[in-house]
């Protein structure tokens, strides 16, 4: 686990500001490190048309994502033109509510380092393809955008309120692993997924995990698991749709989440909207951890 003490960071990192970011200093990435880019962005345009929705891969066409590790001042110059939103450089996993601070403020914190060249699926923090190429192409949308401003504010009140794991499972199962119905069918939104290829079929086409449409409080109700394949998914109808149902305070939400179940990652419910009730076959990581 990595330090969340800024004065321990100050040590490796001396130029980290009190808002844990640092300069990107992009001149520094190596070749080697832009391949491991190049290598996974042509990997994940093999699968992601067709799969990943539409307003992903506007977002990917529109900002400039395909030459290597993106240059954040341009990168940002883009991402600001669409919707005001930067992309700015941390080391790695930030604490709670410097992240939420961030995006309330129309900043998303990528972390400033990339996956070895010899362990392209494997990664035990996001780095900056995960970051960059996963969560920043839904920012250039402008309800989603502003979807992510209102999480920020939300999780800082969460977090007062002690609600941060009702709220932190509404971020994993819609920005990190959510699916989205159009009418050509069933496809990803979720950065977890649009930046890992093997899950991004396992996703839509798998017959194990269960896809399950998409209720706030079901969610808020439910665990994930953090190093293995969801074993569900949650569809949205659309972001509208998931902006109207997450807009509203949630003070009395949490009231009554903090009296019903809890469920577990891979629990199909009665009164659940089944899209596909998933048979189970894939046999998760056995360390497997939920929150
Ligand atoms: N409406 C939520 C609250 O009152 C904030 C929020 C908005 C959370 C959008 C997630 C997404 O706390
Ligand atoms: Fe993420």
């Amino acid at each position: 686990m990595p330090s969340l003490d800024l004065a321990d960071m100050r040590r490796q990192y001396p130029e980290i500001l009190g808002d844990w970011t640092v300069p990107q200093n992009w001149q520094r990435f190596s070749q080697a490190e832009h391949d491991v880019w190049r290598t996974l962005y042509r990997r994940l345009m093999d699968v992601l048309p067709g799969r990943a929705c539409d307003e992903f891969l506007a977002g990917l066409e529109l900002l400039p994502l395909n030459e290597g590790i993106p240059d954040f001042e341009k990168l940002s110059a883009a991402l600001m033109k669409a919707t005001g939103w930067r992309v700015v450089a941390v080391p790695g996993l930030v604490p709670d509510d410097v992240f939420f601070e961030h995006l309330a403020n129309r900043r998303f914190p990528a972390g400033n380092f990339i996956r070895a060249a010899d362990s392209l699926n494997y990664i035990e923090e996001p780095d900056v393809f995960h970051d960059v190429f996963g969560h920043v192409p839904m920012l250039a949308h402008p309800v989603f955008a502003d979807y992510m401003e209102a999480y920020g504010k939300g999780g800082l009140r969460a977090e007062s309120e002690g609600t941060l794991h009702n709220l932190a499972r509404l971020y994993w199962y819609t920005v990190e692993f959510g699916l989205v119905e159009t009418p050509k069918g069933l496809r990803i939104y979720g950065s977890g997924i649009a930046s890992s290829s093997a899950e991004s079929i396992y996703a839509l086409e798998h017959a194990s995990p269960n896809r399950i449409g998409f209720e706030l409080e079901r969610v808020m109700r439910t665990k994930y698991r953090i190093d293995d394949f969801q074993e569900s998914y949650f569809v949205i109808e659309g972001f509208d749709q998931l902006f109207a149902e997450t807009y509203n305070d949630f003070a009395a939400l949490y009231k009554t989440l903090a009296l019903g179940l809890t469920h577990e990652a891979g629990d199909v419910l009665g009164e659940d909207r089944v899209i596909h009730r998933g048979t189970r076959s894939y046999r998760p990581n056995s360390h497997a951890a939920s929150k």
